[in-house]
């Protein structure tokens, strides 16, 4: 059984462990992963000092869950979505290594009026951490269920900014946010981060990816999530953020496997869509 407890601002977070020791915790407010770790206590994933800990505030860092909506790509009023903003409900905490939440909607919210339930599992492995977003359309719905979506996941980068890259995306289309989404194609085999800031859905990537982090390498598999949209907020951005120190652009890297710019997922009444990462340590 996972171990639940009191986390960061009195929220509940459940603890999961691997049969050798790898950790991971997530809250469930907004089924927020916020760690994590090796055996020896090596955090993975970058969560900024400045994080708030109160609904319905998101939390800055870890992997928010952008659904129903990436950025501003649908219908909601709300950037990236509403269910990094709810609470879901733990439906399945009997192993200690993994943990299911669950977001049901009953189709009254104003700028998504759609029925659905939302479900993610998170399991910790030796070496490795999954996670899989499903979305249900509920059987007698009366439209099919539309959205885009990304794990949201913000990589910690222990050998800082400058030894980092992106590694996997040469010769794809990529839809750039600086330049209004500007269609380019990605000249580099390692995307990187010293020069400015990055905000690019690459659209069709490939299923493997790699974040470089100086020597260490850590994988990205995904599946069914066509895109992968990668970011660094850089200097002034990083300023403008209230929950994000000014210097945190330097430790952290997003690589956010998504369904955005390849257009909305559908799916028909009494169906369901799956899509999965499987994050590697090297
Ligand atoms: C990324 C977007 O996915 O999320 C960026 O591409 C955005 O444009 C970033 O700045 C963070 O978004 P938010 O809403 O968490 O501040």
């Amino acid at each position: 059984m996972a171990q639940i407890s009191t986390g960061n601002g009195g929220l509940v977070v459940v603890n999961l462990r691997s049969p050798g020791g790898f950790t991971a915790q997530v809250y469930t407010h907004g089924a927020h992963l916020t760690s994590w770790k090796t055996p020896s206590g090596e955090e993975q994933l970058f969560l900024s000092s400045q994080a708030v800990f109160s609904p319905p505030t998101a939390i800055r860092g870890g992997v928010p869950l952008c659904w129903p909506q990436f950025s501003d790509m649908g219908p909601c009023s709300a950037q990236h979505g509403f269910a990094r903003n709810s609470e879901f409900r733990v439906v399945d905490a009997a192993a200690p290594d993994a943990v299911t939440m669950e977001l049901a909607g009953t189709g009254t919210a104003p700028d998504f009026p759609h029925p659905f339930i939302l479900r993610c599992r998170v399991t910790v492995g030796d070496g490795w951490l999954d996670q899989e977003l499903t979305a249900i359309n509920p059987e007698g719905a009366s439209a099919p269920l539309r959205f885009t979506a990304a794990l949201h996941t913000y990589f910690r980068l222990t050998h800082g900014v400058a030894g980092a890259a992106v590694r996997g995306l040469a010769g794809c289309a990529y839809l750039d946010n600086l330049q209004a989404r500007r269609e380019c194609t990605e000249g580099n085999e390692d995307v990187g981060f010293e020069v400015g800031e990055v905000d690019r859905i690459y659209c069709g990537a490939p299923d493997e990816l790699a974040v470089v982090d100086g020597p260490r390498l850590l994988r990205i598999s995904k599946s069914e999530f066509p895109d992968a949209v990668v970011w660094n907020p850089y200097i002034e951005k990083a300023a403008k953020m209230k929950d994000f120190g000014d210097d945190e652009w330097r430790d952290m890297v997003c690589v956010e496997v998504a369904a955005a710019g390849s257009g909305a997922v559908e799916v028909a009444p009494g169906a369901h869509w799956a899509g999965r990462q499987r994050l590697t340590l090297e």
